[in-house]
């Protein structure tokens, strides 16, 4: 692991090819991702495996349930030593408290405003009304007043974000040559550092890149 403010988000269903990324990449990102497909597939096992690699590991589980089923799956993610746990911002203001109270400074607890996979006619079709900076800014506020220690956001909601505490999670990272796949609100890595992301996520810029060791160099190369 080194000083790179890149989050290595490891979106591969094979756990073993999970270990050879993570250990591959240990030396180029500052973090790894364990998100949903892993987690479905090889449970805290896998979680364990690469903790025990000394990676601090990002489990981006996303929960969104009542408080009490929150607060008690923030719990166990604590005993696994996680540095990072995500939940839904909305899933209101006391789920994330009770998922504070769980896990009070043990990992940081990072609340997520709107996905970077919804534009702002998605977001009218769930029923959020307003762009989706405006809404990142409502749910944000909500989650950091309710005890998140930080947001995931796009980059290009970074600027309605400021003034609310916390760090800045950045998902939607696309290096300004490559394909955007199913991201919609995207920025360059460079972009994104300027706009305020303490931390860019980053997958399949990186895994799918013939050259994923080189991949992450230019994107720590760009942001340095
Ligand atoms: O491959 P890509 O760089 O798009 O991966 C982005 C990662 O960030 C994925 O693991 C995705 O689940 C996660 N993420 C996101 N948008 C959010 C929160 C998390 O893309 N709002």
């Amino acid at each position: 692991m080194n000083k790179s403010p890149v989050i290595l988000a490891l979106d591969v269903p094979e756990r073993v090819r999970t270990l050879e990324l993570a250990r591959l990449l240990a030396a180029e990102v500052g973090m790894v991702k364990l998100g949903l497909e892993s987690f479905v597939a090889h449970g805290p096992d896998l979680v364990r495996a690469v903790v025990d690699m000394g990676l601090p590991v990002f489990l981006d589980l996303k929960l969104h349930d009542i408080p009490r089923t929150a607060a008690a799956a923030a719990k166990m993610a604590l005993a696994l030593k996680v540095k990072l746990l995500t939940v839904h911002a909305s899933g209101g203001a006391e789920m994330v408290r009770a998922c504070r109270e769980a896990v009070g400074d043990g990992l940081d607890l990072i609340a997520v405003t709107v996905l970077t996979s919804l534009g702002d006619d998605d977001l009218a079709g769930v029923g959020f009304n307003g762009q989706a900076a405006t809404v990142a800014a409502r749910l944000g506020k909500l989650a950091v007043d309710s005890g998140a220690h930080g947001l995931v956001c796009s980059a290009l909601d970074l600027p309605a974000l400021a003034g609310i505490g916390g760090t800045r999670v950045v998902p939607g990272v696309r290096p300004a040559a490559g394909p955007v796949h199913d991201q919609k609100r995207v920025a360059t890595p460079a972009q994104a550092m300027k706009a305020g992301a303490t931390w860019l996520v980053v997958g399949r810029p990186i895994l799918e890149a013939a050259d994923p060791v080189a991949a992450a160099r230019a994107i720590n190369a760009e942001v340095a």
